[in-house]
């Protein structure tokens, strides 16, 4: 292969950034993952740094976003709005730390105790909000940092923004922060446009971006956005801060959204472990994160440690591993799973998405099919995101090749061969030939998976192996499996044979909610099969019970109840149950709950860092009493758990609503007694429900 023209690749890289930079800043469409963007970025930086004589000053790698759109009226910000330089890595964030160190050594600080900020990084849009006289004047988006676009009408529709602040306000308030759409909205916009047909939104962040440059503000009126304050611009009047983070205690306690989540970090190890920690939890939240700020608190350092061209020396995102990468979509297929849905699902040439490789992911329905409108050939983006199933977002039709067709979805079961039936009014396709070899396999293995009767040794393969041979029929068959026969395939030796029976013989004691989930009963997952089992007690009575019974159990509900009545009307599943009470299979339920339940109905919030508890055994000990342990604070909140460095606005807000605060001790009277501390015998508490 010929080496290429680095200048010729310059080139080509400082178009392709600049033609991203456009898609993503003032189209709000952009046509390729983050990942891939950061990926020409770097590799430019790289260039330019191996050769110095083709920097330019205004290459990408120097300026910030892009051209505000002729759309908006333009606004010059009085203290421009700066990017962010990237660390991808641990090595990458401890070299910022040390440039950080050398650089406050010269300037002749001391650099022991320099505090720092972490703060979550929200993926949404940056914006400036301009109050003048305490009411809000302008609010303008980053454009190139320097001149932005006039979106006021815009922003004047977001509801969790002050319209006019409390006297004693500064005479001229800049806050820059975050507009964002929760995902929860994003799902319902998209599920709104499924519904309709229509083609749905790729992600949170381009639907804000989108809603928040509407020529007509009524349109953003509808689409949720909220935001997260995490900078200070132009500040006439007003108290003097000596930090960061008191700035942001101060934009909390005007009414602005701070996000709860900000701490005081010591050290660069604590950071890492804070991004470590939102890396894991990142989907707990209800706003997408793509990685963590770290900001130094001190702002005198600050001053002295400046900028650059386009980003401060005093800040660094420290960015997650991505979590959409684009491949080539090779074929799209159709799986049977065991309740007879027909999935489709893509076949891709592998790529790694999130630390793993992904060759297959998921299409949902014929309905995404269609209104994703992905093809074979076409190049897609794909996501997985935590435990979530990878999935096909979309295509990326810059790169969709001539003469792709449509993709249809199968009128007849790729297994069975017999007519699928979508009934009116559902998303689902299925085959309904309860025979269908598909069909069976699947029921056998959820029967025997981890979840439910917990068979080691039964696996996908095995069970279709075994099937095939005739071995095994149905779920009941898995107790009547014939050793001698087992013994005589290939493979099979006596440990491994004997292994496997005494796992099924072992299976036979799973208490009942382990059976219930095993069953395969629509809608019905460990939760529902414990609370029934809780309530009832035993099969028969699960049986026995009507719909309203069955719906009166907390965490029923009237689905579940339907799709249990319905299950055991069935007289081959009431059938199956005999057979598997008869290969003396356990019919009953488990003990009482070995905890207190005297958190049901209460939730408890917790800030900052415990000494007996990490964060999340405070919230497991919440749960496991029946509590729930959401991230923010409401008037519904029973008690606010204050630890050490505690989120900026948390207790604020506690205080604000009169929502009882604990120390360590009281929370642990809580967790005891299900009572606040000091409250005399049955005081209520206040109930979230
Ligand atoms: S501070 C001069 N803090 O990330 C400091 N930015 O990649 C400027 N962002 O343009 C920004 N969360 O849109 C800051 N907690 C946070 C942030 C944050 C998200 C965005 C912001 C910025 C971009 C840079």
């Amino acid at each position: 292969m010929s080496e290429v023209d680095p200048a010729e690749r310059v080139e080509e890289l400082r178009r392709l950034v600049r033609h991203h930079n456009q898609r993503y800043h003032e189209l709000d469409a952009p046509e390729i993952p983050d990942a891939d963007y950061d990926a020409l970025l770097r590799e430019l930086l790289a260039l330019e740094e191996r050769f110095p004589d083709l920097v330019t000053p205004d290459s990408p790698t120097r300026t910030v976003g892009s051209a505000p759109s002729a759309t908006f009226a333009p606004v010059e910000h009085r203290v421009p709005m700066m990017s962010l330089d990237n660390a991808f890595t641990a090595p990458e964030l401890q070299a910022w730390g040390g440039r950080l160190e050398r650089r406050l050594a010269e300037l002749g600080e001391s650099t022991r105790a320099v505090g720092l900020v972490g703060e979550l990084k929200i993926d949404g849009l940056a914006i400036s909000l301009r109050y003048e006289g305490g009411r809000m004047v302008q609010a303008a988006t980053r454009g190139d940092g320097r001149t932005g676009e006039d979106v006021t009408a815009n922003v004047a529709t977001i509801d969790v923004l002050p319209d006019v602040l409390a006297s004693g306000a500064p005479e001229v308030l800049e806050v820059r922060g975050e507009v964002y759409m929760p995902i929860g909205v994003f799902e319902a916009l998209n599920a709104a446009q499924v519904e309709a047909g229509d083609r749905t939104y790729a992600n949170p962040r381009n639907t804000a971006a989108g809603s928040l440059r509407q020529k007509d503000p009524s349109v953003t009126a509808r689409r949720g956005l909220a935001f997260w304050s995490y900078q200070l611009g132009e500040v006439v009047g007003g108290p003097a801060f000596a930090r960061h983070s008191e700035t942001l205690e101060f934009l909390a306690d005007l009414g602005f959204p701070v996000n709860p989540e900000v701490r005081v970090l010591e050290s660069l190890g604590a950071v890492y472990d804070h991004a470590q920690h939102w890396q894991a939890h990142r989907h707990d939240l209800d706003y997408e994160i793509d990685g963590l700020v770290v900001k130094v608190d001190d702002l005198a350092l600050q001053r002295e440690l400046g900028f650059t061209s386009r980003a401060p020396r005093w800040a660094i995102a420290y960015k997650f591993p991505p979590e959409e990468r684009t491949t080539r979509l090779r074929r799209i297929m159709v799986s049977i799973g065991r309740t007879g849905r027909a999935t489709p699902f893509a076949e891709l040439e592998p790529v790694v998405v999130a630390g793993s490789t992904v060759g297959l992911a998921t299409l949902h329905n014929q309905d995404q099919v269609r209104a994703k409108d992905v093809r074979p050939g076409d190049v897609v983006i794909v996501r997985k995101a935590g435990d979530v199933i990878p999935e096909v977002v979309g295509p990326v039709l810059a790169e969709r090749p001539e003469g792709l067709e449509p993709w249809e979805f199968p009128t007849d079961c790729p297994v069975c061969g017999q007519p699928l039936v979508r009934p009116e009014g559902e998303a689902d396709t299925r085959c309904v030939n309860v025979s269908c070899p598909a069909r069976v396999a699947g029921s056998i293995e959820h029967f025997a998976s981890r979840g439910a009767m917990d068979i080691e040794g039964l696996g996908e393969q095995r069970v279709r192996l075994f099937l095939e041979l005739g071995l095994l029929h149905d779920i009941a068959g898995i107790y009547h499996l014939d050793r001698d026969a087992l013994l005589g395939l290939e493979g099979f030796g006596e440990t491994s044979v004997d292994n496997l029976l005494r796992a099924i013989e072992d299976s036979k004691a799973r208490p009942l909610p382990h059976l219930l989930v095993g069953l395969n009963i629509r809608h019905l997952g460990p939760a529902g099969a414990q609370a029934l089992s809780r309530r009832f007690g035993h099969i028969d009575r699960i049986e026995e019970a009507d719909v309203d019974e069955l719906a009166a159990v907390d965490g029923v509900g009237p689905t579940i109840a339907e799709a249990v009545r319905e299950w055991f009307g069935d007289e081959r599943n009431r059938t199956l149950v005999q057979e598997l009470r008869d290969a003396g299979l356990t019919m009953e339920g488990p003990a009482a709950p070995q905890v207190e339940q005297n958190l049901v109905g209460r939730s408890v919030v917790v800030t900052g860092t415990l000494d007996r508890f990490t964060r999340d055994e405070a919230a497991e000990a919440i749960k496991a009493r029946g509590g729930k342990s959401p991230g923010s604070v409401s008037k519904k909140t029973t008690a606010v758990v204050v630890g050490a460095d505690p989120g900026a606005s948390k207790r604020t807000r506690a205080e604000e609503l009169g929502v009882p605060v604990l120390d360590e001790a009281g929370f642990e009277h809580l967790l005891a007694t299900g009572e606040l501390p000091g409250a005399e015998g049955d005081t209520e508490v206040p109930s979230s429900d």
